[in-house]
């Protein structure tokens, strides 16, 4: 049987990031250097499990085509043998410096967890420095994912670490260095008002305006209403990082989940060189049995990067906005006026839909190709996202209750993925789908007015090496 492509087939990806064979995961070291964007990703280039990861590497103008280059680390070393896991980059004088954590396991499975950096002077070529610091005592193997950043008010580097106490519970740890070498365990940033789970992986801190926003990947957190309903989630959590190394929280048991939908996990930012923060994740994990039954996997590969998003902090939340750039992908422009039923035939599974209505509507339906379903209800001022369970063949839901009443639906859409950016970005709900037959047909249901601009979006253009 003929194997279908992650790029081209009948699931594949045009615009998103994905790997040619094999399973992507976590983005890792995202950074713009010398003016290129570059995103290395978690890869297993053999199969489509997580056996082997290795770091994927892409570089861009634009975020927009990308020319793939070698694997930037691969586990060869005694190190790093049983995966090069997640990390982060930062870029120092002529250097490119990549924090990465190695994963080893013995004969008897037994693991062991080791923070590493690699140095690049081409942006190509990694050299490996191998492990930076003995593992901190009252954390089990795993702890993992460094992200470095350099903190003028105090003139050295931080490294934050997704970790595990020995009482199996989740942390984040703290290391600070003065050259990214010799680094000192500073503290935690975790307060007992959080739900900690038993592990937390990828932290990231960025500052957005006049916030400290802390994201992490809390696993363990049980479902509470309708958040935490996934196997694992993202979660954020607003403050200030203080020069000593603490987190002051705004307020310690507030805890937002950053995507409403079925698939997002371990989301890496970084600031590019026009200042704007940006923010890829991976699309997303999900149960084993999930996983495995994934109709890609027959062709030899799984998973997805989401598409860039710039982050801004306003009316009290964190916003996630597709990057302009994106724009650039927009070919041809179909625009509509529907009230009632309307029946669209999308003309290709590629889509940007822009959806406006001038007066939120009573009730909003939309139908993707009898497949995955919307329902908005201004009562409850609740959008819901449905879609079929490719493994247990029911159909599930999210939903979140907005805090403004529904204006704007932006949808990114391709032949197995949808991001909904709900009111400029105030909520998102990221999601795979696999319809039966995958029509193209929207069925839009408005008891208002509603304004439709639909884009066809241009294959984007990956240039092996
Ligand atoms: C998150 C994660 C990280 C780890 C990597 C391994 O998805 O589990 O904690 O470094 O993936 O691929």
């Amino acid at each position: 049987m003929k194997k279908e492509s992650s790029t081209s087939g009948k699931y594949g990806f045009t615009y998103h990031i994905v790997a040619p064979t094999g399973l992507i995961n976590d983005p890792n070291g995202l950074i713009q250097w010398n003016g290129q964007y570059h995103v290395f990703f978690q890869w297993n280039p053999y199969e489509p499990t997580h056996s082997t990861k290795h770091w994927g590497h892409l570089v861009s103008d634009d975020m927009i085509s990308w020319k793939r280059l070698p694997v930037a680390l691969e586990s060869t070393d005694y190190f790093d043998k049983n995966g090069v896991y997640s990390g982060g980059a930062y870029a120092k004088n002529e250097e490119l410096w990549l924090f990465y954590t190695g994963n080893v396991k013995d004969r008897y499975q037994v693991r062991t967890s080791y923070q590493c950096a690699a140095v690049s002077t081409d942006g190509i070529r990694f050299e490996k420095k191998g492990p930076l610091f003995e593992h901190p005592k009252g954390y089990t193997a795993h702890v993992r994912d460094p992200k470095v950043w350099y903190d003028e008010r105090v003139n050295h580097y931080w490294m934050i670490l997704g970790a595990q106490r020995t009482d199996e519970t989740g942390d984040t740890i703290v290391y600070r260095s003065t050259d990214m070498q010799h680094w000192e365990l500073v503290g935690s940033l975790r307060n007992e008002q959080q739900p900690f789970g038993y592990m937390w992986e990828c932290p990231d801190i960025v500052r957005l305006g006049e916030k400290d926003v802390f994201i992490y990947s809390p696993q363990g957190i049980e479902a509470d209403g309708d958040r935490f309903n996934n196997i694992f989630q993202t979660v954020y959590q607003t403050g200030r990082f203080t020069p000593e190394g603490t987190f002051l929280f705004d307020d310690e048991s507030t805890v937002v989940e950053m995507d409403a939908g079925f698939e997002f996990y371990a989301p890496q930012t970084f600031v590019d060189d026009a200042g704007r923060v940006l923010q890829y994740a991976w699309m997303g994990t999900m149960p084993p049995e999930m996983e495995e039954a994934m109709p890609t996997v027959q062709d030899g590969w799984i998973h997805a990067l989401t598409i860039p998003r710039e982050l801004t902090y306003e009316n009290g939340k964190v916003y996630q906005k597709p990057i302009q750039e994106l724009q650039l992908l927009r070919q041809k422009e179909r625009v509509y006026e529907a009230v009632e039923k309307q029946v669209l035939s999308l003309d290709s599974l590629q889509q940007e839909w822009l959806m406006n209505w001038e007066q939120t509507p009573e009730d909003v339906t939309l139908v993707l190709s009898e497949e995955v379903k919307w329902t908005y209800s201004k009562q409850t001022n609740e959008l819901a996202i449905e879609r079929t369970n490719w493994h247990s063949g029911q159909r599930e839901k999210r939903s979140r209750q907005l805090s403004n009443p529904l204006r704007s639906l932006q949808v990114y859409m391709e032949a197995s993925s949808l991001e909904v950016f709900v009111n400029g970005g105030e909520e998102v709900f990221s999601l795979r789908y696999f319809a039966q037959e995958n029509t193209g047909q929207l069925i839009v249901s408005s008891s208002q007015l509603v304004n439709i601009r639909l884009f066809t979006l241009n294959a984007q253009s990956f240039i092996e090496e």
